[in-house]
């Protein structure tokens, strides 16, 4: 059993990839939509132990714009799941004081989801605990064009100079719009790959794989993964003993 994390500093952006659910449920042979079901009752473990460890932000991949191509039974099936998962949780995240961010495209979503999470967002909207970001209907590269397209029509209207534009300009105008970058990145289910996700600001995270499927990623797991975390030395490009001299 891992020892709680609680006396060292917890990363504060918590970012993960939730991936190995339908594998999860063809090993069982069931079908892909048992192991979403199972991967929910992980997404609540997860979000109250983040909160529990002092994490500030919690960033869970969801729904990627490429998974709009999978089976359309597969994807009403996560829609509905979603829209149970965000109707069952209000109260809890209330309780814990999260507050609920998307990452995305919400337009994209069927209207009785869209509906339940903008009501979601909006009345958690003075919570001031940890942030729970979605990322549904999340592509990283589109999230950077629409920014390019903001910042290019600001330009263009006078409102910015393309000549002094920065990194923090680029950041602004991301879905994680004020937020730290992700300090840890997980990804369950054994592939070691982005898949579109957090392409900008996960350029400095550390990188966490597991084999672990997403429905048997539990608190234990979560807490191994921080403490992987905790025993990295994060240079940002200087030495070693650089940094033991600051
Ligand atoms: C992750 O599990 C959940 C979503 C992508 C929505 P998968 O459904 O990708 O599970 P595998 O990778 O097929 O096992
Ligand atoms: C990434 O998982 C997306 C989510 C976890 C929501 P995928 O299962 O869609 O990723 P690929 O297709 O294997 O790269
Ligand atoms: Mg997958």
């Amino acid at each position: 059993m891992i020892e709680s994390t609680h006396s060292l500093t917890a990363p504060r952006h918590v970012a993960i990839i939730m991936d190995g659910n339908g594998r999860w449920a063809e090993e069982r042979r069931r079908p892909r939509l048992f192991g979403h079901k199972a991967g929910v009752d992980s997404v609540r473990e997860i979000v109250e132990t983040a909160c529990e460890i002092g994490v500030n932000v919690l960033t869970l991949y969801a729904f990627s714009t490429e998974n709009w191509n999978r089976p359309s039974t597969e994807v009403s099936g996560l829609m509905g799941l979603l829209q149970s998962y965000l109707q069952s949780e209000l109260r809890t995240m209330l309780q814990n004081d999260i507050r609920l961010h998307c990452l995305g495209q919400p337009d994209r979503l069927p209207t009785e989801v869209r509906t339940v999470l903008l009501r979601t967002i909006e009345e958690t909207r003075s919570c001031c605990g940890m942030t729970l970001n979605l990322a549904l209907s999340y592509g990283g590269r589109g999230e950077i064009v629409e920014a390019m397209r903001v910042l290019a029509r600001k330009c263009q209207e006078g409102g910015l100079d393309w000549q002094t534009l920065s990194e923090a300009d680029v950041s602004e105008h991301l879905f994680t719009s004020g937020q730290p970058d992700p300090d840890l990145l997980i990804r369950t289910g054994g592939e070691h790959r982005l898949s579109n996700f957090l392409l900008w600001q996960a350029s400095y995270a550390e990188l966490y794989f597991t084999d672990i499927k997403w429905p048997d990623f539990r608190k234990e797991q979560f807490l191994e993964a921080v403490n992987s975390f905790q025993r990295r030395q994060r240079r940002f490009g200087k030495t070693g003993a650089q940094l033991q001299a600051e």
